[in-house]
């Protein structure tokens, strides 16, 4: 059977990610369809080690092949951050809009193209016999106020030059086409296919 797991609880991804590989034909399984509730602690440093956190404990856990993926948004003028840490800037308990206006107001003084930032997204793949990553980003700048209400995170802050317009108003078609999530799950595509014997 050619099922996968992608082991993340956050919709907006698993929405994204199910999109991206539709064409695999693959049955795609989430954590809830196998009962999983456990989350995996995020603690390191670096997207990488902590995408791979998560997708060796998922495929310990599941037995199943599993994509895993640790993702963030980083603000050069704020060094980097809220980076590793995105989903839990400011702390746990805030919601994604929260986390939108704390990050507006600690960018209140910034400028123009001061104001630049990049989505990072690295997904990891993990099979009995094989791990594999890939890596993709996405270039832009922190707007001013929130724009648009589609996606998730920092969306409805994060502004595509290209688009003329914030992720937020982009259908999930349209933002896989240009994404960090996108350009690393290209990146996977071929070990997927090889994988699970796909022609
Ligand atoms: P994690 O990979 O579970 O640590 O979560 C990544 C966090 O980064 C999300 O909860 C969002 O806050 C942010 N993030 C990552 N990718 C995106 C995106 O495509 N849009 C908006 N926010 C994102």
């Amino acid at each position: 059977m050619n099922t996968l797991l992608v082991a993340t609880h956050n919709i907006g991804k698993i929405k994204e990610i199910k999109l991206f590989l539709s064409d695999l034909n693959l049955k795609i399984i989430s954590l809830s369809d196998l009962n999983i509730t456990k989350v995996v602690e995020e603690k390191d440093d670096t997207f990488l080690s902590n995408s791979l956190l998560k997708s060796k404990e998922y495929h310990r856990l599941s037995g199943v092949i599993t994509l895993a993926e640790d993702s963030g948004l980083e603000v050069e003028a704020l060094n980097g951050r809220p980076g590793v840490l995105s989903a839990r800037y400011g702390g746990e308990n805030l919601s994604d809009s929260d986390r939108n206006d704390l990050l507006l107001s600690e960018m209140k003084d910034v400028k123009g193209l001061e104001r630049s930032a990049r989505y990072v997204s690295v997904v990891t793949l993990v099979s009995n016999n094989e791990i594999s990553s890939s890596c993709g980003y996405l270039n832009g700048y922190i707007t001013h106020q929130r724009i648009g209400i589609k996606g998730f995170g920092y969306d409805p802050i994060f502004w595509v030059p290209s688009k003329s317009n914030t992720t937020a108003n982009l259908s999930v078609r349209q933002k896989n086409e240009i994404s960090h999530r996108g350009k690393a799950l290209e990146g996977i595509k071929p070990v997927l296919k090889r994988l699970y014997k796909i022609v």
